[in-house]
C-alpha cells in the first residue's frame, strides 16, 4: 500500500461515498471526442501489444500531476492495444464501462462523448507488453519493468505524445495525437549486471548496490529476471575484516530505487546512518552510526511495483529468488551475522505484509519481524471488506459503499475512495490485474492463476460480485489462517512463532488496515493464548511511521536490543526448534502446483449427460453443465445430430438440469461460457443415442 496518496489535499466540500456522477448527465448530447492515435516515424520499430492510458487534464495543467484516485481531476481512458504497429492508428471513442478487454474504459465512470465542456489538456502513453509462456504453461502478456519500479502510466520505455489544450464544447470532434516520443529509459551507471530491470546504480561509501540474475525467476519467466538490494552498512564498516560481523535489518516496501527520493533506503533510515542526528533536532547521538547493516530489496515485477516478497502463481518464486539466491548473496560478500536471530525483518504497508510474511513463511532463516500497519494479515478483512462473507466488495447489504481510503479531519472520518471508486480507476491502467496498483497486485499475490492464466480475481472488478471460490484460494496467503492452521502440523508453527512477530497499527489507519490487523490478532490469540502476536494498536495514529511510531533513533535501539537479547548470549536465545528447517512454508513446488497452470486447467470440465442404457425419446435425463473458473457466465443448448435443437438458454455453475428427450439421434449438451478477459468457450458433453 503507497502512503504518498496521503499528501493529497482532501476536498474540502466533503467526498460523498458513491462516485461522483450527476454532474455529467445534463451534457449527455452536447458534447463529444473522438481521439485518433497514431505513431512517428521510427519511434516503434516492431509491432506491441500493451495499454494505451489517454488523459484529460482540466485547463492545461500537466495531465501527469495528479493521477491518483483520491485526488486526481482527471478524466482517464484506457484501451488495450493488439500487434499495435508503425503505421496503425487507433480510435478512442465512447468508453463503455464494461467492455474492458477490447472497449475503452472511462473513469471516473465516464465515456468520450460525455465530456463536460472546458479546456482540457490531452495526452496519451501507450504501455508496452511483452508475451511470454511460464515454465509451468501458461502464457500471459505483461509489462515487463525497466528500473523505474513499474508506476502505472509513463513507465520507462512508454511512447507518449506530446499534450495538447483542447477546447471541448458543443459538437463531436475528433482529435488527432502522434506518438512521438518515448519515456526515457535512465542510464544506469552502476556496476551491476544485466539489463534495466532492477536498476543499476553507482555505490557510494557506505551505500552499496547489489544485483543477481535469479535462476529461479529466470527459469519461471522464460526469460532473465534480476532482483536487487540496496545495502547500507554502519560507519566504521571495513569489507575485509571479516571478523566483526553485523546483524542485519531487512527493510521491506516498495521499489526503493526509482528516481530521486527512494534511491535509498527511507530518508529516516539515512539520515541516522549518516551522521547520527536524530532528523528534525540538532541532536547528535554518542555512537553515530548503528552496528548494523540496512537491507533493502529492489524486486519490481511485471504486475507491481514490487513482488511481495513470496512465492506466487502469479509472479513466480521471488520469496526463493530473495530468500534462497540473493541473501546468501548479500551474506558472502558483506560481513553479516549469518544466524536467524541476526536476520530481522521490518516494514510497513505492503512492507508490513511482507515482513510478516517472510518471518512466518521461514521462520528457519529470520529472527522476528516488525510489521507496521501491514496489509490485510487476515482476509476476513480486507481492508474494510469482510471478504469471506460478503457477497459484494464495493456494496454492504445495506446498499453503502466500501470505504477504501479515509482521513480523520478534527477527529471525524473522511472518505476519500471508495473500494469501487478505486478498482474502476486502476481498470483504466490494466484489464486483467495488469494496472500495477494495489488491488490488482493483490489479486496477483493472494490468487491463483485463472484459467485464462491471468490471476483468478476475487470479484467482478466492475460490479464487485464477490466470487467465493476464487477467495478460497486465497486461504494460503491469508496468514492467520496458514498460522492457526499450521500450529499443531510439522512446521509447529504455534510453538516456533511464539515471541517472534511483532506488528503494529494505528486506530486511525487510512486505510482501514487495523481491521486485518485486529482479525489476526483475535484468531491466533484464540488457539495461541492473550499476546501470542504482540500487536500493538495506538489510538488515533493513522498509517505512517516507524514501528510503534518511535523516533528512528530509538526504534534502531530497539532492534538492537532484542537481537543482543534473542542471540546465543542473550537472556531469551532463539530454541533451535524455532529455526528447524521443517518451519520453512511456502514451497514453491507447492505454490506452483495448487495455483499454477495445471491446477487451473484441472479445475474445469465439460458438461456431461447422465443417461443410463437405452434412452428414448420421451426419457427424463439429468446432465451438468461441467466445471468453470468462478464468474463464468453460462449459457446452454440441447444438440441432436450436431445442430442446435433449441434456444441457447442461461444456466447457472453447478446447476443440474432435467431434461425429457424430444428427438431421436445423438444428443449432445453445448454449453457456452463468458467472462472478461476469458476466450469464449463451447464445450460439448458426452454424446447419448436416443431411440425412438
Ligand atoms: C509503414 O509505411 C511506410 C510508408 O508507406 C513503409 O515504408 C513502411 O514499410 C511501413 N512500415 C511497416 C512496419 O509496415
Ligand atoms: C455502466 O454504464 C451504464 C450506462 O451509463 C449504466 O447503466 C450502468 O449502470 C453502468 N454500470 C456500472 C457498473 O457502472
Ligand atoms: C455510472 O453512471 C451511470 C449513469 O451515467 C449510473 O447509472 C451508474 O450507476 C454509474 N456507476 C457507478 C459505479 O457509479
Ligand atoms: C522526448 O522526451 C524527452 C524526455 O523524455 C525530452 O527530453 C525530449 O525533448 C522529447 N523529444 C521530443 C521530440 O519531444
Ligand atoms: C541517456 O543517455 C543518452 C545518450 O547519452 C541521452 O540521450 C539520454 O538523454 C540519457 N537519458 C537520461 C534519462 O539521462
Ligand atoms: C584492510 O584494508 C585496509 C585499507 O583498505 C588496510 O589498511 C588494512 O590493513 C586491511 N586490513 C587487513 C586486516 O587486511
Ligand atoms: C545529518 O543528515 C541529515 C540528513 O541527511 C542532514 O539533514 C543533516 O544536516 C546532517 N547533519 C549533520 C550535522 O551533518
Ligand atoms: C539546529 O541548529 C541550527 C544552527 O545552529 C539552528 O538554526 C536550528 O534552529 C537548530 N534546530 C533545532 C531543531 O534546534
Ligand atoms: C474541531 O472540532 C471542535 C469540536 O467539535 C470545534 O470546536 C472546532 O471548531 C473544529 N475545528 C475545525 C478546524 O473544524
Ligand atoms: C494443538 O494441539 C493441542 C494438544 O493436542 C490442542 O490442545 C490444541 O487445541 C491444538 N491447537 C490447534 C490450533 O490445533
Ligand atoms: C510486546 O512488545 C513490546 C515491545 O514492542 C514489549 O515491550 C512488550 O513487553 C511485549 N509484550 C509481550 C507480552 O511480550
Ligand atoms: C558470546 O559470548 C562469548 C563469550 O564471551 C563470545 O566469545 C562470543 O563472541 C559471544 N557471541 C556473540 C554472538 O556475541
Amino acid at each position: 500500500m503507497f502512503y504518498t496518496l496521503l499528501l493529497a489535499t482532501i476536498a474540502t466540500s466533503g467526498v460523498s461515498t458513491a462516485p461522483t456522477t450527476t454532474h455529467y448527465a445534463k451534457r449527455i448530447n452536447a458534447v463529444g471526442l473522438d481521439v485518433k492515435l497514431s505513431v512517428a516515424n521510427g519511434v516503434l520499430t516492431t509491432p506491441t501489444d500493451g495499454r494505451i492510458v489517454l488523459m484529460l487534464a482540466p485547463d492545461g495543467t500537466d495531465p501527469l500531476l495528479a493521477i491518483e484516485v483520491d485526488s486526481s481531476p482527471n478524466k482517464i481512458f484506457g484501451l488495450n492495444v493488439y500487434k499495435f504497429g508503425a503505421n496503425d492508428t487507433v480510435l478512442f471513442s465512447g468508453g463503455s464501462n464494461s467492455s474492458t478487454e477490447t472497449g475503452v474504459y472511462g473513469w471516473p465512470n465516464i465515456t468520450l462523448d460525455k465530456i463536460p465542456a472546458g479546456t482540457y489538456s490531452v495526452q496519451a502513453f501507450l504501455n508496452n507488453y511483452e508475451t511470454v509462456t511460464r515454465s509451468d504453461g501458461s502464457t500471459v502478456t505483461v509489462h515487463f519493468p525497466c528500473g523505474d519500479g513499474a508506476p502505472n502510466v509513463n513507465t520507462f520505455g512508454s511512447l507518449i505524445t506530446t499534450a495538447v489544450d483542447l477546447d471541448i464544447s458543443g459538437s463531436t470532434q475528433t482529435l488527432e495525437l502522434t506518438f512521438d516520443n518515448t519515456t526515457a529509459i535512465e542510464n544506469f551507471t552502476g556496476s551491476e549486471i544485466g539489463g534495466c530491470n532492477q536498476g543499476n546504480y553507482e555505490d557510494t561509501e557506505y551505500l552499496k548496490h547489489v544485483k543477481i540474475r535469479s535462476k529461479k525467476l529466470s527459469e519461471f519467466w522464460g526469460r532473465n529476471m534480476y532482483v536487487g538490494a540496496n545495502v547500507l552498512l554502519p560507519s566504521g564498516y571495513k569489507a575485509n575484516d571479516t571478523t566483526t560481523r553485523y546483524p542485519v535489518i531487512y527493510s521491506q516496501g516498495h521499489w526503493p530505487a526509482g528516481q530521486g527520493a527512494f534511491r535509498y533506503p527511507s530518508a529516516d533510515f539515512s539520515a541516522a546512518w549518516d551522521n547520527g542526528t536524530i532528523p528534525g533536532t540538532n541532536t547528535t547521538k554518542e555512537r553515530p552510526t548503528p552496528k548494523m547493516i540496512l537491507v533493502t530489496f529492489r524486486h519490481e515485477a511485471p504486475f507491481y511495483d514490487d513482488s511481495y516478497a513470496v512465492n506466487t502463481a502469479n509472479l513466480g518464486p521471488y520469496g526463493d529468488a530473495i530468500n534462497d539466491e540473493l541473501i546468501p548473496h548479500l551474506e558472502e560478500i558483506f560481513n553479516t551475522i549469518q544466524a536467524p536471530y541476526a536476520r530481522i525483518q521490518e516494514g510497513g504497508s505492503t512492507g508490513g505484509w511482507e515482513s510478516a510474511a517472510s518471518l512466518i513463511f521461514r521462520p528457519d532463516l529470520f529472527g522476528a519481524c516488525f510489521s507496521s500497519y501491514p496489509d490485510s494479515l487476515d482476509f476476513h478483512r480486507h481492508q474494510d471488506i469482510e471478504l469471506y462473507t460478503a457477497a459484494n466488495a464495493y456494496q454492504r447489504a445495506d446498499g453503502s459503499f466500501v470505504p477504501s481510503i479515509r482521513k480523520f479531519k478534527n477527529g471525524t472520518e473522511v472518505v476519500l475512495a471508495t473500494v469501487a471508486n478505486e478498482n474502476h480507476w486502476e481498470l483504466t491502467f490494466g484489464t486483467a490485474s495488469r494496472s500495477s496498483n494495489q488491488w490488482d497486485i493483490w489479486n496477483a499475490v493472494f490468487g491463483v492463476q485463472g484459467y485464462n492464466n491471468y490471476p483468478l480475481e476475487p470479484w467482478d472488478k466492475i460490479t464487485g460480485e464477490v466470487y467465493p471460490e476464487a477467495v478460497e484460494y486465497w486461504k494460503p496467503m491469508d496468514l492467520s489462517n496458514y498460522i492457526t492452521s499450521n500450529w499443531n502440523t510439522s512446521r509447529k508453527l504455534g510453538k516456533a512463532l511464539a515471541g517472534r512477530v511483532y506488528v503494529y497499527v494505528g486506530s486511525w489507519d487510512n486505510y482501514y488496515l487495523n481491521e486485518g490487523v485486529m482479525e489476526f490478532q483475535k484468531r491466533t490469540d484464540a488457539v495461541g493464548g492473550t499476546g501470542w502476536a504482540n500487536v500493538t494498536i495506538l489510538p488515533e495514529k493513522p498509517h505512517g511511521g516507524n514501528y510503534q511510531d518511535r523516533e528512528i533513533w530509538n526504534y534502531l535501539e530497539f532492534l538492537e536490543a532484542w537481537i543482543q537479547d534473542h542471540g546465543p548470549n542473550g537472556t531469551n536465545p532463539i530454541s533451535s526448534d524455532a529455526t528447524a528447517t521443517s518451519t520453512r512454508g511456502n514451497y514453491w513446488e507447492e505454490v506452483i502446483q495448487t495455483g499454477g497452470r495445471a491446477a487451473a486447467v484441472a479445475r474445469q470440465a465439460p458438461p456431461s449427460i447422465t443417461a443410463g442404457y437405452g434412452v428414448r425419446v420421451g426419457s427424463e435425463i439429468e446432465a451438468c453443465v461441467g466445471r468453470w473458473d468462478p464468474g463464468v457466465t453460462l449459457t446452454a443448448q440441447w444438440a441432436v445430430g450436431g445442430k442446435a435443437d433449441c434456444e441457447a438458454f442461461e444456466v447457472t455453475q453447478g446447476e443440474v438440469l432435467k431434461y425429457k428427450v424430444q428427438k431421436k439421434g445423438i444428443l449432445h449438451l453445448w454449453v457456452t461460457g463468458e467472462k472478461r478477459n476469458y476466450v469464449t468457450e463451447t464445450r460439448k458433453s458426452n454424446s447419448v443415442g436416443v431411440s425412438g
